[in-house]
């Protein structure tokens, strides 16, 4: 199964790839977690690409695109893959279509919601330090704050580019770099648009009924 997920910031992007990439078997490829963790460990690349990151702006094409690639290229991928966060412009979508061909994708996800509730989304959103599994303040840890639930990390937190200025700008970049994908990937008869308000466990089934897939429970 390859897969991409598509969706404005704090749609849930993340929160359901982690479900299908379980229930799939594929690797999760988030370009934002592939960030991140350049930035924790301390990299030049890391920290170039964290200016852009905290400022709410795209890290340039050139950059995700070669990283995704060499990523692409790795055995894990070979039989799938869920792409999460990129490509997020038309010049990533057509890099994209040259490395995996022209019938590279299976299915393209795009996970609708209205602008209010992502930025509720996006201001109670807090994230481990140490592994990057996410949680909202409506949603701690099981074991609450201090203790995460994926590696038991003690700093849960908010996120660097979760301030409302870079917010605002990454809503806005959305709207002109990345909503144009929908008609792209309709053209090839990929697209799925799933309704991403609710419960993320029944956002879960929509996107397993729209991908063709069958709920294992
Ligand atoms: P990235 O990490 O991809 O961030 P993003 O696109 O802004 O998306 P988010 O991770 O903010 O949201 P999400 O949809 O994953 O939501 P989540 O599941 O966390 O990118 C960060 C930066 O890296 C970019 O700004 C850019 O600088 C750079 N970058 C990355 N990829 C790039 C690319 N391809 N090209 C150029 N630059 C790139 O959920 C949000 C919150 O809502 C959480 O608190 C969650 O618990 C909660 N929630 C989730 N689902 C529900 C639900 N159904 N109901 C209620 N709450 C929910
Ligand atoms: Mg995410
Ligand atoms: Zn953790």
């Amino acid at each position: 199964m390859r897969l991409l997920i598509f969706g404005k910031q704090g749609a849930g992007k993340g929160t359901q790839a982690v479900r299908l990439a379980e229930h799939f078997s594929i690797p999760h490829i988030s370009t934002g977690d592939m960030f991140r963790s350049a930035v924790r460990e301390g990299t030049e690349f890391g920290r170039r690409a964290k200016e852009f990151m905290d400022a709410g702006e795209l890290v340039p094409d050139s950059v995700v695109l070669g990283m995704v690639r060499e990523r692409l290229a790795r055995p894990d991928a070979e039989h799938g893959f869920l792409l999460d966060g990129f490509p997020r412009t038309l010049p990533q979508a057509h890099g994209l279509r040259e490395v995996v061909g022209e019938d590279g994708l299976d299915r393209v996800i795009e996970l609708a919601v209205p602008t209010e509730a992502v930025v509720e989304r996006i201001s109670g959103r807090r994230v481990c330090a140490d592994c990057g599994a996410t949680y909202h303040v409506t949603a701690p840890p099981r074991q609450g704050w201090g203790h995460c639930d994926q590696c038991g990390g003690s700093q849960v937190v908010q996120r660097d580019d979760d301030n409302e200025l870079a917010v605002r700008r990454r809503l806005a970049i959305y709207e002109r770099e990345t909503a144009p994908l929908a008609d792209y990937y309709a053209d090839g008869n990929l697209l799925a648009r799933v309704d991403g308000v609710g419960d993320p466990d029944e956002v879960f089934v929509r996107i397993l009924t729209a991908v063709g897939g069958r709920t294992s429970s």
